[in-house]
């Protein structure tokens, strides 16, 4: 049975409701804005209604509009039908502006009721499926494991990762950062035939070097201090699957010579033993420096990189992958705006523009960044060319930290990027409310507003 959340401070009216309904929905009750909120959180139920006047502003609208704000806050899709006393027309009319899906009057007629729910909940149900239908048109352009990619330069990394998956050859992936060469490593290691074996990624540059022997090969039991036990290393775990060797540029030399012997003989010693220790497993590597440059050096030993480099994989930087830059941003748009629950369907001729001329330094996953954020602050269906965070000069603004899922809400992410929003606007204009508000298309009380709540205030007026 479909949940449904009714949402009203006359216990009369939620029991004459539940009577009336409880046969057709899983009825939950709530009596004021806060209860409502809670049980949306748990149940999210696709459709509720919600009384215009509740405690502590029961003749008024503001804590019903509060709630429907709250309510479309965590979740865009969720259709809210308002009800309202007879003389509210123009409070139920905001509350439409605002993002509620329809409104009915006092008193109530049964009848009339279960015809807009029954309205509402195909609605909802037509949207899944449309974003349903969606992923499944998505997972159509990308069939290389998430990988998406149209042009000739991507159609040819995806035809050599099918040629050489099934192969035990070493390949090595080469590409400017956030090309996406750990995706490349997981799609080969997902199209060869050791799938059902671990993927093991190590990153050779976040680990101490004093450590780093010890994490790739194992140690036994006395060892060094602190060897307690014997202990196998990424190389051991990765035997019959693969081993993903992220910025092997920055593995030191004693450890470079370390790796050649276990790819000529395919056996590894643990820090402190003897033994000889059989490991099959396939090594894809990866860096993002200029390894030629590195072998000049010295840095780089030469004989590892040909053991390495039988296959090269080359992923062009985001800037050179023509249309494949609008593939890519309309894929994390929709992706975001599903994980999100936000309404947000395309781009602004104007914000399409901005992303094609854009150089992409950080590749995918500064696109992916950017896109996150822009379908978190966007108002509408429609993204545009501002809520990207661009200085108009196309260079990045870098005033938001990364946005990120660990340990960041949605609300603290909201009010970052708002803040944020507020400052460029006031720098970009000299500190003129005026103009600044016109820009973020918010009336000047508004932004007066957005000035205290961020305690920016002494930013306006220069
Ligand atoms: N072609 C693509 N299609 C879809 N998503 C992609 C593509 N390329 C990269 N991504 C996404 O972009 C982000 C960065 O990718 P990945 O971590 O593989 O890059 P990287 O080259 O290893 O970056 P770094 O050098 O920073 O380690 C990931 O979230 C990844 O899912
Ligand atoms: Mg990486």
């Amino acid at each position: 049975m479909e949940k449904l959340l009714i949402v009203d401070d006359s216990e009369e009216i939620r029991k004459q409701l539940k009577w009336g309904l409880g046969r057709d929905y899983q009825v939950l009750l709530a009596g004021d804005g806060e209860e409502a909120l809670s049980l949306f959180r748990k149940h999210r139920p696709r459709v509720m209604t919600l009384d215009l006047g509740l405690p502590p502003d029961p003749d008024g609208a503001s804590e019903g509009l509060r709630c429907l704000e709250a309510i479309l806050n965590e979740d865009n899709t969720a259709k809210v039908i308002m009800v309202t006393g007879n003389e509210e027309r123009e409070n139920a009319l905001e509350a439409i502006q605002r993002g509620a899906y329809d409104f009915y009057s006092k008193p109530i007629d049964l009848g009339e009721v279960k015809v807009i729910l029954k309205r509402a909940f195909h609605l909802a149900e037509l949207e899944d499926e449309n974003r349903r239908l969606h992923k499944k048109a998505l997972g159509e352009v990308a069939p290389m494991g998430g990988l998406f990619g149209q042009c000739p330069q991507m159609q040819e990394v995806f035809g050599t990762i099918r040629k050489v998956a099934s192969t035990d050859v070493p390949v090595f992936v080469l590409g400017e950062s956030g090309t996406g060469k750990e995706l490349v490593a997981r799609a080969i290691h997902a199209h060869s035939l050791r799938k059902d074996a671990t993927f093991v990624p190590i990153n050779c540059g976040a680990i101490p070097d004093n450590l780093l022997e010890a994490e790739l090969f194992g140690y036994e039991k006395g060892a060094f201090t602190g060897a307690q036990t014997r202990t196998q290393g990424k190389v051991e775990f990765a035997h019959k699957g693969t081993l993903f060797l992220d910025e092997i540029g920055e593995l030191p030399t004693t450890l470079q010579v370390k790796l050649l012997r276990f790819l000529q003989e395919k056996t590894i010693q643990r820090v402190g033993g003897r033994e000889n220790i059989e490991v099959d497993a396939r090594i894809v590597a990866a860096t993002n420096i200029d390894i030629s440059d590195a072998i000049a050096q010295g840095a780089f030993r030469e004989d590892l990189f040909y053991r390495i480099g039988v296959i090269t994989l080359n992923l062009p930087p985001l800037r050179d992958r023509g249309e494949d830059i609008m593939l890519l941003a309309q894929m994390f748009l929709l992706r975001f705006a599903d994980e999100f629950g936000r309404r947000v369907k395309s781009y602004s001729a104007d914000a399409k523009k901005v992303l094609r001329r854009y150089n992409w330094p950080g590749n995918v996953r500064e696109m992916e960044n950017k896109i996150k954020r822009a379908v978190i602050m966007a108002e509408g269906a429609v993204i545009e060319a501002g809520d990207l965070g661009f200085e108009t000069n196309g260079s990045p603004q870098t005033m938001t930290p990364e946005l990120s899922l660990d340990g960041m809400t949605l609300k603290d992410a909201r009010e970052k990027v708002e803040r944020d929003m507020v400052l460029m606007a006031l720098n970009r204009e000299g500190g003129n409310i005026a103009k600044a508000s016109e820009m973020l298309g918010v009336s000047r009380p508004t932004f007066y507003d957005l000035l205290r709540r961020h305690n920016l205030q002494g930013a306006a007026g220069r």
